[in-house]
This record gives structure tokens, sequence and C-alpha cells, in this order.
């Protein structure tokens, strides 16, 4: 088992990675506290079972597979029944899934009797790398992804490494797009690892090596002023063109192409080619560039029509460069 502190100032927790720990679940929680769980109807059922052999009648939220989940209706209609059940502000709430339901739950949980306990159980390879971890919860308006949300920690991550074993190959790559980001803009022996390496071998380890590089960047950042905008590699870009794509392409993908459009004409640019064709992952996208940069107009990044992007100019070393807004278009192509 490996456990990892994320030490942020009076909202410390701890991510734990262990292989079935869903199992052991009574080891990392108070089992007989008022529980609601957050799931979608796509996961194994075999979770939820393993979990209720362990916690007494919780109340279940079930919502669609997808981004369309996370909506205010959503969010609004499960507020709506957690208050007639007389869910109580001491209560739990558990995500369980993907990146979707962790947002999901996280944002329910920030506002619910002015906030709630959440945790998180992450149970795709993007959730276990990424969302999971740092706090950033919120749901989508018609307009813009993520526009509705919080910085609201989780009180424990549990990551069970086996549950990847149900996950389709699509599902796998789409987090291996973060992976990937990870190594170009933190960690070049990663980045190469994941280009000549069968990750997939040694899933747990790369686990804790993307959750020790997220780690560092949100306890300096919390809030996303200032280095955790690192972790927005390809994503100005990515977020735009998943959202042209009507969710069609998944967040993983869409952050793919957005890397290889930042990426072009650099030194390593070949090498990022052939780890996101090892992967399966796209490269491009046809678009229609004035489309695309509307949609990175209304970006929450965009302040008074400058924008901070993140480049690398060598693998292992993101940086932060502040542009005009209209300089974006200078990457799309
Ligand atoms: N996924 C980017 C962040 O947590 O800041």
């Amino acid at each position: 088992m490996k456990t990892i502190e994320i030490n942020i100032p009076n909202k410390e927790y701890k991510v734990h990675i262990n292989n079935g720990l869903l199992y052991d679940i009574d080891k990392y929680i108070d089992v007989n506290r008022e529980i609601v769980i957050i799931t979608d109807d796509f996961i194994p059922k075999e979770y939820l079972e393993i979990l209720k052999t362990k916690i007494a009648i919780p109340l279940i939220f079930e919502v669609p597979m997808g981004e369309s989940s996370k909506s205010i209706d959503i969010a609004y209609s499960i507020i709506n029944e957690m208050i007639k059940e007389n869910i109580s502000r001491g209560a739990l709430i558990i995500a369980l899934g993907g990146g979707v339901i962790g947002d999901l739950t996280g944002f329910i949980a920030s506002v619910y009797m002015r906030g709630i306990d959440y945790i998180q159980i992450p149970t795709t390879l993007l959730s276990q790398i990424d969302s999971s971890v740092g706090g950033k919860v919120g749901i989508n308006s018609e307009a813009m992804k993520n526009s509705i949300g919080a910085f609201y920690q989780p009180k424990v991550v549990l990551i069970d490494p086996k549950t990847l074993n149900t996950l389709s190959e699509k599902e796998f790559n789409n987090g291996m797009a973060e992976m990937i980001k990870y190594g170009l803009i933190a960690d070049k022996s990663l980045f190469y690892d994941i280009l000549e390496k069968d990750v997939k071998e040694n899933i747990d380890y790369y686990i804790s090596k993307c959750v020790e590089i997220k780690r560092n960047v949100v306890v300096n950042d919390e809030f996303d002023t200032g280095i955790r905008q690192l972790l927005n590699f390809g994503h100005t870009i990515g977020h735009a063109i998943e959202q042209d794509s009507k969710y069609g392409l998944l967040h993983g993908e869409a952050v793919s192409i957005g890397m290889s459009l930042m990426s072009l004409n650099t030194t390593y640019q070949k090498d990022l080619v052939k780890t996101l064709n090892k992967y399966s992952l796209p490269l491009n996208y046809k678009y229609d560039l004035e489309i695309i940069y509307n949609f990175i107009k209304t970006d929450k990044k965009v302040n008074n029509n400058k924008l901070n992007i993140i480049v690398v100019e060598e693998v292992g070393n993101g940086l932060i460069k502040t542009i005009d807004l209209e300089d974006i278009k200078k990457y799309l192509r």
C-alpha cells in the first residue's frame, strides 16, 4: 500500500493506493456514519455490492454515465432528495466512479447545508491520477464546462487500482492523456517510461507518481492562481474542443489534441506523436477556428483580454506564459 499526504494547510488528507482496498472500506472510514453514495449507472455493480457488505443501507444515487450528469438539474434533484431524507450536516458522501461523479459529488458536498464531508473513491485512471485529488469540484453550465463550482477538498481519497481491470481500453487511454501531461510538464523520465514501457504492468507505481506530482502542485497553489495552472497544459484548447464535440470526445482525447497543437515545432513533437499514437489518442480534430476561439474567450482563465497558457519547451519543464487572448490563434491550425 502507498499513502500520499496532501498537506494543504488546515485541509490535510491522505490518498491511499491499495489493491483490493474496496473490500476494506471499514479500515479507512467510519462506516457507522450516515452515508450517501453517488455513483453512475455504468460502473460495475460489484463495486457497490462490495461496499454494501460493510456499510449499512446507505442512500444511493445512480446518475447516467457521462458529462451530462454534471448538471444543475441533477445536482438539485440529489440535494432535494437528501433534504427529504433528512440527511444531516454530519453525513458523509462517497463519490464512487470517474471524474464526472467526483466533480458532481464534491460540488453537492460543498453546498449541502453549507458544506458536508465527502470522500473520493475514483474508479477510472483519469480520476485516480488527476480529478480526485486537489478539490476542484463543479458542474457545467450550458455554455461552459466546470463553470459552476468550488475548491472543496475531500476527507480522503481511496484508490483501488484493481478497479482499472474493468475499464475499457478507450477509458484507460483517456486517463493516459493526463499521465502524458504530467510527464511533459514535470517529469521527463515519466514521459519516456510512458513511451517505452508497459505502464499497465506497473500501474500502481505510475498512479502514485502522478498523484505525487499533483500533490506537489496543489499544496503550493490550492486556488489555481499560480503554479497549479501548469496542470492546464493542453487544456485551454482541449476544453474548447471537448465542448465543440458536444462531449463526443472524452476529456483526455480532447486534451491529447490540445497538447499536440501546443507542441507543434518543438524538439519533442515526434516523441509526443509516438506516445499519443501508442495509446490511440487523437492528434487532431476538424474544427472551425472562430468557434473554438469563441469557446476559449469564455474560459475562466481569460482576464482582461489576457490568457495564461502553458508551454513545454523541453520535456519535464512546463512554463506559464501570459499572452494576448487573440494570440491563442497561433496554436490553432
Ligand atoms: N485538473 C487540473 C487541476 O486539478 O488543477
